[in-house]
């Protein structure tokens, strides 16, 4: 029993197979897979994948790269869209300074906004982080997002980082680049994450692990990560799925 806390099955790269997919993973031990949306339409698609499939939940907001589509009146359609039961987070939102898709001060009102919605939704947050450690942990001081809960995902920041997120009662998850051979930072923090705030996740269709790097990605390959965790924990597989499980269910209140 694995939950993929975070992949995007309502992404092009899945529209000539999807189905197949879905139906694929579910036989590869896929329980749960928790689909973040990255803006208004995604969002749609993203709950009616939850609707066609009950082992799909999902998340609805604006991510970074989209946040030229915040506004006042977006940000009410996602607060009705939320109201669905299989809704069960808001995201993935955040700050993304790799990029830089859109201009960081309204990436930054986009994300204080979508935390204030998740406050008063007592729904916890997916946040995306990238190259923007200090506004984002500023933002979530300000805002008081701690209070929400929530996930930093796909996480590739220090271990002194990680202390910081898990200190204001954050979960981190981890994606393929602990698989990566390069990798030094998220095996670092595979190491140092107590068992109950891991979660696990693909980022399908991106971030396929070793040995798929650079292939499209699906929840199928998260044995690979979750393997590679537990050999960087000197456990065995089945108490990493297993408590990644039990984790995500707990965040998300999801009902196994
Ligand atoms: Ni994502």
């Amino acid at each position: 029993m694995i939950v993929d806390s975070h992949a995007h099955y309502d992404d092009e790269q899945f529209d000539t197979d999807r189905a197949d997919v879905l139906k694929r993973i579910q036989e590869q031990d896929i329980v749960r897979v928790v689909n973040p949306a990255s803006n208004l339409s995604s969002a749609r698609k993203c709950i009616e994948l939850s609707e066609a499939y009950d082992f799909v939940y999902c998340a609805v907001g604006i991510h970074p790269h989209d946040s030229q589509e915040y506004s006042q009146q977006s940000l009410e359609i996602i607060r009705k869209m939320a109201e669905h039961k299989k809704v069960v987070a808001i995201g993935e939102i955040g700050l993304d300074y790799h990029y830089d898709f859109s201009p960081r001060d309204v990436q930054k009102q986009c994300f204080a906004a979508h935390i204030q919605l998740a406050l008063q939704l007592e729904l916890p947050l997916i946040i995306h982080n990238r190259e923007s450690h200090k506004d984002i942990l500023d933002i979530i001081k300000a805002e008081k997002g701690y209070n929400a809960g929530g996930v930093f995902h796909c996480f590739t920041g220090s271990v002194e980082m990680a202390k910081e997120v898990l200190d204001m009662g954050f979960y981190i998850a981890l994606g393929g680049a602990v698989t990566f051979k390069n990798a030094k930072r998220p095996v670092d923090v595979a190491k140092y994450v107590p068992i109950d705030r891991l979660l696990v996740e693909t980022d399908s269709p991106y971030m396929a692990p070793v040995p798929y790097r650079g292939k499209r990605n699906d929840s199928g390959y998260l044995s690979e990560i979750i393997q590679k965790i537990s050999e960087i924990r000197n456990t065995d597989f089945n108490d990493i799925a297993m408590n990644t499980t039990q984790n995500a269910n707990r965040l998300f209140g999801l009902n196994l």
